[in-house]
């Protein structure tokens, strides 16, 4: 198997025009849940399958000695016939019915099951997720669910598949879509349908079952034919990525490919990627002969009204709607192979019709596709989800894959082996955070940290990894929060003195000295305290950037502000140290003399007395100054971090 041009293996269908009504769908599921013979069944039951090929299937079931069809045998033979030509590993299938072509991109079922769907699934439209009635629903159908969502597939269809062997039992049904209704409310799917079936026995397949009686929804294929598509495809953007240069004699030069995504036509300017030369558009030339117009999905050869130099891996786009070019990539990764990931290792990316070397910066955090929760990680294992960091070492020409599914995309590539490691959406720039606050924090939040339109993150200064190897240390932010008068600042002060000593390069920030200039204009409200934290975290990441151990010293009472800082940083770089303490004895303590003017009301919204705190849900670390003395405290947090690698042993 090779791995090479991902996109150039979504042909057109043949004999399929492209613009007629099509939907591109993908199946997920392993063997067992029956998805070879759900295909096989569509196909035969539409009528789309050679009736010599379905005699043979019947001839080979019954001399197995079964009394139904083996649909699945039908689909091995068809991979058979195809082994030799196809070159990676999704197959795809045509069929049609008078309503509606179909693609199915479908993939060996022995293969890995979220490897078969991401690589199946970039221009699919709609997925068919998979569940055994008897099992009901897995870790397995979690995952497909939230990569599906990942994917951005806008349409899902949950098919509850062998009804017949729960004897048709409604109430086994109805238990399973409840279960996953609860878990995709937390996803953000567009569309979710759920079919009863049996795709060994028909029911509810291409007919409708007589057995489910109960069931008065659209039976599979009803629902393909009629789901509304073709609103999520970029009709916008063009994007042509060039796989060949045709020469076929002195006089026709052209440049073959698949548009990924937008339009075009003869007579409009265009500007060839890396290079930046411009030209027009001669000709669009297919097998059919010339063409008006190529829009999203068509193999085409574009010829230009100039002689200039292209190559294979270079992108034909319009001259005034360009992608974003980076070498600084924020991803997803799902990675696909038995191999763990090697942080440390180079990795082939292959992006569109393009090569280039990367490594992983950063590997931020994996998802538990359970509970949706984020984990720090040391590595990604197969079929484990995460957020990394790219460096490549040549920029990409890419969109995001929220606005550009193909464009958006690439796989990894290990070296040595040559065989396909993971599939990866891209989100963004590196460091350019705000994509992460926008989406995993307040609109409040997220708003006040919009910037003006016209300006853009630079980056190429020198990299924060630059600064921690000549600092000898990594950089980090050690957020102390608690109530006034626990004793954060004596605390931070000392450990910031022992990491001076140490030769650490610190930064002290402190919610009493930040308030007299930076944060003067602020009060104690709850908008202002959010708006003092925000400001402090943005300055604690700069800090953080230049390679620095950021000391950050402020009551920040509220969770989802302390949210807000972990958030700018990458995953096991922000410890939020609670610095506890009694309230009484804070009281006790009163050290600026401020618990009693509060108490005598001569403070508005104290925190501890007419303003609340919030605990620390997860903490890094939870210090009690009323039990323990400054020098274990101390002790106890340099120790953290040395055993976190921030620090090196003393
Ligand atoms: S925060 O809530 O916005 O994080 P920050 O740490 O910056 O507060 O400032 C807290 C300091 O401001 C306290 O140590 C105290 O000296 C002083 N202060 C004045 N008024 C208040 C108040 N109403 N609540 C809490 N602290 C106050």
């Amino acid at each position: 198997m090779t791995t090479q041009d991902l996109s150039a293996t979504q042909p057109a269908a043949p004999g399929i025009q492209p613009n007629v009504d099509l939907l591109r769908f993908t199946t997920a599921g392993s063997v067992d849940d029956g998805k070879s013979t759900l295909i096989a069944r569509l196909l035969v039951d539409s009528k789309a399958i050679f009736q010599d090929q379905l005699e043979a299937v019947e001839r080979a079931s019954r001399s197995r000695g079964d009394d139904t069809v083996d649909l699945a045998l039908l689909l091995d033979g068809l991979r058979a016939e195809r082994e030799q030509k196809i070159t990676i590993d999704v197959a795809y299938r045509y069929f049609a019915t008078p309503r509606r072509k179909f693609i199915i991109a479908d993939t060996p079922g022995h293969i890995q099951y979220t490897r078969n769907m991401v690589t199946g699934a970039s221009t699919a439209e709609l997925a068919i997720i998979l569940i055994d009635a008897r099992k009901g629903v897995l870790t397995q159908s979690r995952r497909h669910g939230f990569l599906a969502t990942l994917l951005q597939i806008p349409h899902l269809v949950v098919a509850v598949n062998k009804m017949d062997l729960v004897d048709y039992d409604q109430a086994v049904y109805r238990q399973i879509v409840a279960d996953y209704r609860e878990f995709a409310a937390r996803l953000s799917v567009q569309d979710i349908v759920f079919i009863p079936i049996s795709a060994l026995r028909g029911d509810n397949v291409v007919d409708k079952s007589r057995h489910m009686l109960w069931y008065d929804g659209p039976t599979l294929l009803h629902h393909l034919e009629n789901v509304n598509v073709g609103a999520s495809r970029n009709l916008v953007d063009f994007r042509f990525p060039v796989q060949l240069v045709v020469r076929p004699n002195q006089d026709f030069r052209g440049f073959a490919g698949q548009v990924a995504s937008g339009r075009i036509a003869p007579g409009e300017d265009i500007v060839v990627l890396p290079s930046g030369l411009r030209s027009t558009v001669k000709s669009i030339v297919t097998a059919a002969g010339e063409q008006n117009e190529a829009v999203i999905g068509d193999s085409v050869v574009l010829t230009l009204a100039d002689e200039i130099d292209i190559s294979r891996g270079d992108m034909i786009v319009r001259t005034r709607n360009l992608p974003q070019k980076s070498n600084q990539l924020d991803a997803t990764l799902c990675w696909m192979s038995e191999t763990p990931l090697n942080p440390q290792g180079t990795y082939w990316l292959q992006h569109t019709s393009r090569q280039v070397k990367t490594f992983i910066a950063e590997l931020n955090y994996k998802i538990d596709v359970d509970t949706m929760h984020r984990h720090p990680a040391a590595t990604l294992e197969l079929n484990e989800i995460g957020r990394v960091q790219l460096t490549t070492t040549q920029p990409l020409f890419y969109d995001r894959y929220q606005l550009n599914r193909a464009t958006g995309s690439f796989i990894l590539i290990d070296p040595y082996t040559n065989t396909t490691v993971a599939a990866g959406m891209i989100r963004g720039q590196s460091r350019q955070i705000s994509d992460l606050v926008e989406q995993e924090t307040t609109p409040d939040l997220a708003a006040a940290r919009k910037k003006s339109t016209d300006v853009v993150w630079q980056s190429g200064g020198i990299a924060r990894e630059q600064h921690e190897q000549q600092n000898g240390h990594k950089a980090a932010v050690l957020w102390f929060t608690g109530l006034s008068g626990s004793g954060k600042s004596t605390v931070a002060r000392q450990v910031e003195q022992r990491l001076f000593a140490r030769g650490c390069r610190t930064i002290f920030l402190d919610g009493d000295n930040l308030r007299h200039g930076l944060n003067g204009d602020l009060g104690f409200s709850d908008a202002d305290r959010q708006e003092n934290i925000r400001r402090v975290a943005e300055v604690a990441r700069l800090g953080f950037e230049h390679g620095n151990i950021v000391l950050a010293s402020f009551i920040s009472p509220f969770q989802r502000d302390r949210d807000f800082g972990r958030s700018l940083l990458p995953a096991g770089r922000f410890f939020e140290i609670f610095v506890k303490c009694d309230l009484e004895v804070a009281k006790r303590r009163d050290p600026k003399g401020l618990y009693a003017k509060a108490l005598r009301g001569e403070i508005q919204n104290f925190t501890g007395i007419s303003s609340p705190y919030e605990e620390p849900q997860s903490p890094e670390l939870v210090v009690e100054t009323d039990l323990q003395s400054t020098e274990e405290i101390v002790a106890k947090i340099l120790a953290q971090l040395t055993e976190a690698g921030i620090i090196p042993a003393a």
